[in-house]
């Protein structure tokens, strides 16, 4: 799979998502379903959404023991998703269970990416909380270093990491960045952001937009920017 731009449906319902993507009548954007739509509605939106002709992105960060992950991973496998992910603190061993239940009987699989350290945890608080006192962006190398051991395809992370994580695991091994703004546009909640533009630049393989996107007043328009800014 090239560049693209993922659409994460931040929606409480099914009802709201298919609403929101009835608005695109020409390319389909590849979706982002996180945990609220998923555990609201089930595996039933995932169906519903690749019926529709859609790539998804299940973002459920998984993150348990290896045997319970690599069972879970596979019922995931059997919805046919496009990407999936897990967190890496979990453990190499528990990345390559993981691995091992995605993995198809014909040899296919989803992508399997991981997150290092969520963009809400920081030093003080990996420090305090969770007792690592590496500085946190050796921290974040390290786990994607732990990801490419095990196998995986690459990482969720900041696009201002996807140069370094490229340089640190390769050119294949994949970024996929969220906190994308345009110039133009709110910023929100996101602390580092960049534009699609930029963070094509950098390097990302695919972009994660969510607000600017789903709040826009023309969601087509917006989405095709970002396709226009990042892939063509
Ligand atoms: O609306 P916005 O563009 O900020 O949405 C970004 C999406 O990416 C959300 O679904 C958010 O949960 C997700 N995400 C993130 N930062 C991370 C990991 C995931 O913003 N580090």
């Amino acid at each position: 799979m090239g560049k693209d731009v993922i659409v994460a449906c931040d929606f409480a319902s099914a009802e709201a998502t298919y609403a929101f993507l009835d608005r695109f009548t020409g390319r389909k954007p590849f979706v982002k379903i996180g945990m609220e739509l998923f555990y609201a509605e089930g595996p039933s939106i995932v169906r519903g959404i690749k019926e529709r002709g859609h790539k998804i992105f299940l973002d459920l960060k998984l993150h348990d023991i290896p045997n319970t992950v690599k069972k879970a991973m596979a019922v995931l496998s059997s919805l046919d998703v496009d990407i999936t992910n897990l967190h890496a603190a979990g453990t190499v061993a528990m990345m390559e269970a993981a691995l091992e239940g995605l993995t198809r009987p014909d040899g296919t699989r989803p992508l399997l990416i991981a997150v290092t350290q969520l963009t809400s945890t920081d030093q003080t608080a990996m420090e305090n909380d969770l007792w690592i006192r590496e500085p946190i962006d050796r921290v974040v190398m390290h786990y994607a270093e732990n990801a490419k051991k095990a196998g995986l395809d690459g990482v969720v992370c900041s696009p201002l990491e996807a140069a370094k994580v490229h340089g640190v695991c390769g050119a294949d091994f994949l970024t996929v960045t969220p906190g994308v703004r345009f110039a133009d546009g709110p910023v929100g909640d996101q602390k580092r952001v960049m534009t699609p533009a930029a963070a094509k630049e950098i390097g990302s393989d695919y972009i994660v937009v969510g607000r600017p996107v789903t709040q826009a007043a023309d969601p087509m328009e917006a989405y095709e920017r970002c396709v226009h800014d990042f892939v063509d």
